[in-house]
C-alpha cells in the first residue's frame, strides 16, 4: 500500500512568541521541521513527502535538506492550514496525482511522530471506504468554564478523543470536501469529511506526538526526541 504525504508548514506560529516561524525553530540542532520530515522519511509505504510553505517564505532555501530524497516542494500556501491543504492537493491533482491516492496530511508542528505509526495506520485504513485520523481518548477531567472562571460544569469525557495527524483521506474525496468550504469550523481535515456527511474511523495515536503550539511544547519536544534517539542508539 503506498501513500503520499502532504505536510502544510506555511503558518507563522503566532502562538510561539517567535520572530521566525515555529517550522525553523531549533530543536535539537536542526529547524523543527527537519524531525517531521525524518520521521515521514522512515516509513516506506509514503512514497512522496510533499511539503506546503507560504509564497514568501524566506526560511526554507537557508537550510540544507539533500537528504531527503522523496520530498516536493509547494510554494502554495494560504491563509489558514486548510486553505494551504486544499492548496496542496490541487497541485498535486494538477500534477496527474491520482484521485484515489491516499494522502496523509501532517501538521509540520508534530516533529515527535513515530514512523511506526504511521505504518500501522496505512495498514489499518487502507481499504477502509472513507479513512481516517491519528487521536487518543482525552484523559482529562472536562470542565466548562463559567462565569469568571468558574465552573459551570464537568463535561462527561466518555467517547471523546483528541484528533491528531496524520489524518489519512483519499485525494480527490479529500480535496472535493474542502471545496464545499473551509470556515471556522473546518479545523482539520476529518471535520471537512463529517461535515460532508462521511464517516472516518478513529486510530489510537499517542501523546508523544504532540503539536508544538507554546513555547513550553518546544521543550517537550525537545527530550521526547533526545528519549527516541536514546532509545534507537
Ligand atoms: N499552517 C499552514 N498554513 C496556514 C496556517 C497553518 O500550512 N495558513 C500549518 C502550520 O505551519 C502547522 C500546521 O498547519 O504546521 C498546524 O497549524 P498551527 O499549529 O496552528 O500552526 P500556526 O498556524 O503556524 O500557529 P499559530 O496558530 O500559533 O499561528
Ligand atoms: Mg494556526
Amino acid at each position: 500500500m503506498k501513500a503520499i504525504a502532504l505536510l502544510p508548514a506555511a503558518g507563522s506560529g503566532s502562538r510561539m512568541n517567535s520572530p521566525r516561524p515555529k517550522q525553523y525553530l531549533d530543536l535539537n540542532g536542526r529547524p523543527l521541521i527537519w524531525h517531521t520530515l525524518l520521521a515521514l522519511h522512515a516509513v516506506p509505504e509514503l512514497a512522496r513527502i510533499v511539503v506546503v510553505l507560504s509564497a514568501g517564505d524566506e526560511w526554507w532555501e537557508t537550510f540544507d535538506w539533500s537528504g531527503f530524497a522523496r520530498l516536493t516542494v509547494l510554494r502554495c500556501g494560504g491563509d489558514s492550514r486548510a486553505e494551504s491543504v486544499k492548496n496542496g492537493l490541487d497541485a498535486l491533482r494538477a500534477a496527474g496525482e491520482a484521485q484515489d491516492e491516499w494522502v496523509l496530511v501532517h501538521d509540520a508542528a508534530r516533529p515527535c511522530l513515530a514512523p511506526e505509526l504511521v505504518s500501522g495506520m496505512i495498514g489499518e485504513l487502507g481499504y477502509h471506504p472513507v479513512g481516517g485520523i491519528l487521536a487518543v481518548p482525552v484523559a482529562d477531567t472536562l470542565k466548562l468554564a463559567g462565569e469568571g472562571q468558574s465552573i459551570a460544569r464537568t463535561h462527561p469525557r466518555d467517547g471523546l478523543w483528541q484528533a491528531q495527524t496524520p489524518q489519512m483521506f483519499r485525494l480527490g474525496m479529500l480535496a472535493d470536501c474542502l471545496g464545499q468550504g473551509m470556515g471556522p469550523d473546518i479545523t482539520d481535515e476529518a471535520s471537512a469529511l463529517e461535515k460532508a456527511g462521511h464517516t472516518p474511523q478513529l486510530v489510537m495515536g499517542s501523546p508523544w506526538n504532540l503539536k508544538v503550539t507554546y513555547p513550553q511544547d518546544l521543550q517537550l519536544a525537545s527530550l521526547i526526541l533526545a528519549a527516541h534517539a536514546e532509545r534507537n542508539r
